[in-house]
């Protein structure tokens, strides 16, 4: 299929759905959402008229409504409480208790490695991409190892929320997880009070118990957030990171020759296909962007995909390529809800992009293997097979 074809069906697609949801779940958009996303940009900023939502794709309108404390996430908290919570976990989110996590997480990309050039292939999706973010956090979270499996499985559910097309009974079994993953976690929280280690999770509780206080709830709600929020999307970097590497071979050898380029495929990925692709804020007060008005408790829906690819912000913005200077990307936000766990991403997607360079070389990407998750919010491949020589 050609842009052109896309982008027609894609029209077609806007066109027929009652909002732009449906159009965002089509798989033949799920697969290409770009020209989609190119065409709702150059429209923006505007309120679509079934939802009253209004939508903003152009960088400069993004960047504004980003940085904007005026506007609350979806679901959000208010100012002081979020203020409040975001310093506590920060305090977890030192550069020295990232740095440390390096050596397990070198040691799981080469397991992982290892067994792909014994077998002559990987699923990069489903043998790289997706365990090694969610046995970090477990581990680091102080989940025993026979648990990590349970993690994984509340992770993939609870991460469906964010979704529109949650149906009743899929919604039954996300709340079932959700009670479970509260359960588990209760019971380990008091453990860890009991006994406390050097894992995450001690460190929340002990940051609980120095006065200034994460509630229980807030605890148990922080533990949910951090799973939810750091495994599919740093499994979609990674994954969307190696895709974008084998269709540019150009770039792959720039790669292959200089594996410190590695940072730059973390950030250009993060550019090119972001793992997060849509951010909800609603107004406190009502105010304009890009001259158009939001009323006090409007949503404003920000398309992340498509201000990272603003021809207005970016030169040949459809492209990937290494030699961007400024990461100055919508990846992880911008502003007051900036992402906390940016640079633990940061790290695992550098040490993958590194081993990728020195390991996968002659790889070939089975492109009929590529499949995507359901997700449109978080948008990334659930099976990526590469054969290796
Ligand atoms: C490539 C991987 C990641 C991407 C693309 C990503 C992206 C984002 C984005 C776009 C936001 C802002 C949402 C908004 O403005 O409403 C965010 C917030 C957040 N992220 Fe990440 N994230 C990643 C990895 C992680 C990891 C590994 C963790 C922790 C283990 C994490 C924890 C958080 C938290 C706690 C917030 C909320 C911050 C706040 O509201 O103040 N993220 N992330």
């Amino acid at each position: 299929m050609t842009d052109m074809d896309i982008r027609e069906d894609n029209a077609h697609a806007v066109a027929a759905a009652t909002d732009i949801f449906a159009a965002l779940h089509d798989p033949a958009v799920r697969a290409e959402p770009y020209p989609l996303l190119s065409s709702l940009r150059e429209r923006s900023p505007y309120t679509m008229t079934d939802s009253g939502t209004v939508l903003v794709g152009r960088y400069d309108d993004a960047e504004a409504i980003l940085r904007d404390g005026g506007l609350t996430p979806f679901q959000g908290l208010d100012a002081v409480d979020h203020q409040r919570l975001r310093r506590l976990v920060s305090k977890a989110f030192t550069p020295r208790a990232i740095a440390v996590l390096a050596p397990r997480i070198s040691e799981i990309i080469d397991v992982a490695l290892t067994e792909a050039e014994r077998r002559g292939s990987i699923d990069i999706a489903e043998d790289l991409a997706y365990p090694l973010p969610v046995t970090i956090i477990s581990e680091w979270l102080g989940v025993p190892a026979a648990d990590s499996a349970l993690l994984r499985d509340w992770s993939s559910l609870l991460t469906r929320t964010f979704d529109f097309d949650v149906a009743a009974k899929e919604r039954g079994r996300i709340e079932r997880a959700s009670a479970e993953f509260d359960g588990y976690f209760r019971e380990l929280i008091d453990y860890r009070r009991r006994h406390p280690g050097e894992d995450l999770l001690s460190r929340l509780v002990r940051a609980e118990e120095d006065g200034e206080a994460l509630t229980s709830q807030e605890l148990l709600s922080t533990v949910g957030t951090l799973l939810v929020a750091g495994h599919e999307t740093t499994t979609n970097l990674i994954s969307n990171g190696v895709l974008a590497l084998l269709r540019n071979p150009d770039q792959l050898a720039l790669l292959h020759a200089d594996p410190r380029l590695s940072s730059a495929v973390v950030e250009e990925t993060l550019r090119y296909d972001p793992p997060v692709q849509l951010v909800w804020r609603t107004a406190r007060e009502a105010t304009t962007v890009g001259g158009v008005p939001v009323g006090a408790g409007e949503w404003v829906l920000v398309l992340v995909g498509a201000a990272n690819r603003d021809p207005a912000r970016y030169a040949d913005a459809d492209a990937f390529r290494l030699d961007r200077r400024k990461p100055d990307h919508l990846g992880f936000s911008l502003g007051p809800h900036y992402c906390i766990g940016a640079s633990l991403a940061r790290l695992e997607g550098s040490l993958v992009f590194d081993a990728v360079a020195r390991r996968l070389v002659g790889a070939e990407l089975d492109e009929d293997s590529l499949r995507y998750r359901r997700h449109v919010t978080f948008r990334g491949p659930e099976r990526l097979v590469v054969s290796m020589r």
